[in-house]
């Protein structure tokens, strides 16, 4: 395997990706880039003005005044919004469906390339979102693009929930993952969709470790 290399980790959400990206960047000792954690970061900065996901204007202006950074570590990505750390609070499903609004917001988008790019000067980074392959790192040696059924990923969302303690019921976590799949592949600007060079991998039948060799056959490959 090359050292430095760049690896994109596609998918729709409950797909598993951020698992066994997670997994994978502290076995090969890599940086872990969870682009979904920044656009969380600004729906949680949305949330807290009151600001309409619709509104553009406000949107633009608001990702003209934030400050993102991110800490990596350890298959470990911490985001802080104006010094804030947001890195458990973004966690919540409301959180992550305002994201998936605010992302279809071009000022969204551009303000975070940026970021995301500077994460991946020198290399050696698994950047995971919905348009790493396609947009963000057109260049990536290795990407993947991680999907399994819709069934099994609002089962997979729905327990992570349930352990989280969290009071929910299945039909609701799935009606929002649809919701969610939805808006995210169709929107106009960087649409989730595998890039024509990217493995694709069907988790609906394999376990987490099952995965993660999967991958680990194609990295070390390289
Ligand atoms: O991966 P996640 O559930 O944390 O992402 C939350 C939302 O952010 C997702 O529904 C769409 C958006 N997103 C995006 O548009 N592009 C990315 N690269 C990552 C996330």
């Amino acid at each position: 395997m090359k050292d430095n290399l760049i690896i994109t980790v596609d998918g729709p959400a409950g797909a598993g990706k951020s698992t066994v990206s997670k997994i994978l960047s502290k076995k090969i000792s890599y940086i872990y880039l969870d682009t979904g954690a920044l656009y969380r970061a600004i729906a949680y900065k949305v949330a807290e003005y009151e600001i309409s996901p619709d509104n553009e204007d406000l949107l633009s202006e608001l990702c003209k005044k934030v400050t993102i950074s991110i800490e990596s570590m350890n298959g470990n990505m911490k985001v802080l919004i104006d010094g804030e750390d947001v890195t458990a609070k973004i966690r919540t499903e409301r959180t992550g469906l305002l994201a998936s609004k605010v992302s279809a917001v071009p000022a969204v988008r551009e303000t975070l390339l940026s970021i995301q790019r500077k994460a991946g000067e020198s290399g050696g980074l698994i950047a995971e979102g919905r348009d790493m392959g396609t947009v963000v790192f057109p260049y990536a040696d290795l990407k993947f693009f991680i999907n399994a059924d819709a069934e099994e990923r609002a089962r997979r969302r729905y327990r992570e929930l349930v352990e989280k303690g969290r009071n929910v019921n299945l039909e609701d976590v799935k009606r929002a993952l649809l919701d969610r799949d939805q808006r995210d592949t169709t929107r106009n600007i960087s649409p989730l969709k595998p890039s024509d060079d990217s493995a694709i991998i069907d988790t609906t039948f394999l376990n987490v470790e099952e995965v993660v060799e999967k991958m680990l056959g194609i990295i070390e490959e390289f």
